[in-house]
């Protein structure tokens, strides 16, 4: 199949939109006689349905469509084309699915109307979850529109007889939810050490880190000798790897002072925001500043890794050594050692 334009559209016969709101023949005729102009001009879509589709690979050659696509739904609606995106999800539609609107026109007024135009001019397209059981598949889908956003589910079914046997096709397209379904809040994922928790966007790292037992964002004493939160002491400075917030005025006076530096790339966690997936380390010390010789919890190597691990920069110590036999000397200083001596 050709590569359509982008932005591609079908333009129905001029009798078109009369033609919709008049009796049904007419306009399937005017349906037929725009599928043999777009056929004319080549402008098929680019992927159609295959019987090779998983069911997410099915809706997301549609999702595609729609987030490379830019439409003016109402313009479409007002000037009786069809964007090629419509035809795409037209293809893609289940025989079913087609024939209750009839026809390509009467299947794109329905897609560039009122309920579903801001999912045919989505901007963006966030995908929720999915889940298929037996022939069935169902995935939500966030559309990012100027206008505002907009929540729908595609359910999807795997055809069993005719000319899309085998083919996932979708069966409908709901309207969820008018904004972001709460389905669509991101949980980000803290890692301190070895345990990841989850909690919401937004939420103050040093919080997170305290519900999180045992994993307090204070050394020793500080753990109960501190401000509490207010961003004076400095106790709960951690180094932080991933999505947090900017740093405030009142955080970076607090880390410009002994024995925090400016420059230490440390945060204080009471004055930290979690905006996506992060991973946490404190350091040794009263404050948690660097000290010499600290080690990020997000730098230690697990035992277990670097006994599997293979790097070719891992000395390892052989079992000669191991039984007193060196090899040393012979890089050594002439006579400073001789075999089963000190090994300098
Ligand atoms: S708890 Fe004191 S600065 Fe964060």
């Amino acid at each position: 199949m050709t590569e359509p334009e982008e932005d591609a559209e079908f333009v129905f016969g001029a009798d078109a939109r009369s033609a919709r709101d008049g009796d049904g023949d007419s306009s399937a005729d005017a349906a037929a006689e725009a599928g043999a102009d777009a056929a004319v001009d080549g402008s098929e879509s680019a992927v159609g349905p295959s019987p090779a589709f998983e069911p997410a690979a099915a809706l997301r050659v549609q999702l595609d469509a729609i987030e490379a696509a830019t439409v003016d739904a109402r313009a479409a609606r007002d000037a009786g084309t069809v964007p090629a995106v419509v035809r795409t999800l037209f293809d893609f539609a289940a025989p079913s699915f087609r024939q209750a609107h009839g026809s390509l026109e009467g299947f794109a007024a329905t897609l560039l109307g009122p309920m579903y135009d801001r999912l045919v001019g989505a901007d963006a397209i966030e995908r929720g979850a999915a889940e298929r059981d037996g022939d069935r598949f169902t995935q939500a889908v966030l559309a990012r529109h100027p206008d505002g956003d907009r929540t729908y589910e595609f359910a999807l079914a795997r055809q069993t007889a005719g000319k899309y046997a085998g083919c996932w096709l979708t069966t409908s397209v709901d309207l969820l939810y008018d904004g972001e379904s709460p389905a669509f809040r991101r949980t980000p994922t803290v890692t301190f050490g070895d345990t990841s928790v989850t909690c919401e966007v937004g939420d103050q790292l040093r919080a997170v880190l305290l519900a999180a037992e045992g994993h307090s964002p204070h050394n020793d004493v500080t753990q109960v000798a501190n401000c509490g939160g207010n961003g004076l002491c400095g106790t709960c400075a951690v180094s932080c790897d991933g999505d947090v917030d900017e740093m405030g005025d009142r955080e970076r006076r607090r880390l410009s002072l002994p024995p925090h530096e400016a420059a230490s790339g440390l945060r204080l966690a009471c004055q930290t925001h979690v905006q996506g997936d992060v991973t946490v380390g404190k350091h040794d010390g009263y404050w948690g500043q660097h000290v010499d010789g600290a080690v990020d919890a997000a730098d230690r190597v697990d035992a277990d890794e670097v006994v599997a691990s293979d790097r070719p920069d891992q000395i390892v110590v052989t079992a000669a050594e191991y039984a007193g036999e060196y090899d040393y000397a012979a890089d050594g200083p002439s006579g400073s050692a001789t075999a089963g001596g000190d090994g300098r």
